[in-house]
């Protein structure tokens, strides 16, 4: 049977465990001198992109590649969309060359779920949808959350996590949203009306649970997590800030502001970061700061996510990746 990984939305709270325990074992493979398993072969993996992206596709790119995967990536710029393909054909002509799992971005929410019907062969990974979902980059967050409060004896559950900033437009922050929901955590968003609407959180999640928050201050109060959302300019077609200056005033994560109001919190960003707008420098390569470890686990959590998916397609034996 052929698996996708489209959303955190709907996955439960043992297949969100599954996804992390499964990238716990990839982490040591890229510490190895020779980064390199033979887990994949003979597999292929089309990464394609129809959305700019540096860390998502060299991640993926190098996940496959450590599993000895084949990969290849197709990018917009000299792919055959520009020629006005439609992404149905797109999508079915990448198929015909047999590929195991096919990563898609797309600007349009819903076109990764849309080719996934289409395929019978293929699975199909959401590497971001529009102001959608990007189930990846939550995974990669949840496994550096992991390693992080297990330094201190605490698990994923039972922690207070912040949004702060463009949630309105931030994909990151939905898959986000609906993994910390399903593990029973505190969740609020923080930001200006405009990007962070009172009605929002009920509207997208159904829950009355999540708490939005205008003010930085009262919304940092007791955090565990703040997690720093970049503003998507790309995706405003209106203005929902007066200008950059007046809400980097309001909303910039500063020390400053961390400091005072959530002193033992640690900061994570999905880059790439505007500094100085959503997140200053001091935070940003500061001791709360596991930005650079985000990026890391990126490529252990997309090694988990290639071999459980491209593992079932066709397979009738089970691979270990030692
Ligand atoms: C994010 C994205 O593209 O959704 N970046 C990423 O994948 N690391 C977040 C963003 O663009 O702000």
């Amino acid at each position: 049977m052929v698996d996708h990984l489209l959303g955190i939305q709907g996955l439960s709270k043992s297949e969100i465990y599954r996804y992390l325990d499964t990238a716990h074992s990839f982490v040591e493979v890229s510490e190895r001198d020779i980064k390199k398993v033979p887990t994949l072969r003979g597999k292929t993996i089309v990464n394609v992109f129809f959305e700019p992206s540096t860390r998502t596709l060299s991640s993926f790119d190098i996940a496959g590649k450590r599993l000895s995967a084949d990969t290849i990536n197709v990018s917009i710029g000299s792919s055959s969309v520009k020629k006005g393909e439609t992404l149905l054909d797109t999508v079915r002509t990448l198929e015909s060359m047999n590929p195991d799992v096919l990563v898609m971005r797309h600007s349009e929410s819903g076109a990764p779920h849309f080719a996934s019907r289409y395929l019978s062969r293929t699975s199909v990974v959401n590497a971001g949808d529009g102001a959608h979902e990007h189930p990846t980059q939550a995974l990669l967050d949840l496994l550096t959350l992991r390693q992080h409060f297990a330094t201190k004896k605490r698990g994923l559950e039972g922690l207070r996590v912040g949004f702060v900033g463009d949630v309105r437009h931030s994909r990151v922050a939905r898959s986000s949203i609906w993994a910390h929901l399903t593990l029973g955590n505190e969740v609020r968003l923080i930001g200006p009306n405009t990007l962070v609407p009172t009605d929002f959180a009920k509207g997208a999640f159904g829950t009355d649970s999540v708490r939005v928050y205008n003010d930085l201050a009262k919304g940092l109060e007791g955090l565990d997590v703040v997690v720093s959302l970049r503003m998507q300019l790309e995706r405003q077609e209106e203005h929902y800030v007066p200008n950059l200056d007046e809400y980097s005033k309001e909303y910039c994560v500063s020390e400053r502001m961390l400091a005072k109001y959530a002193p033992d919190s640690i900061v994570i960003h999905p880059g790439p970061m505007n500094r100085g707008t959503e997140i200053s420098g001091d935070v940003a390569d500061g001791p709360r700061s596991l930005i650079r470890q985000q990026v890391t686990n990126g490529v252990a959590v997309r090694m988990a996510v290639l071999y459980l998916l491209a593992r079932t397609v066709g397979a009738t034996e089970e691979v270990g990746h030692g």
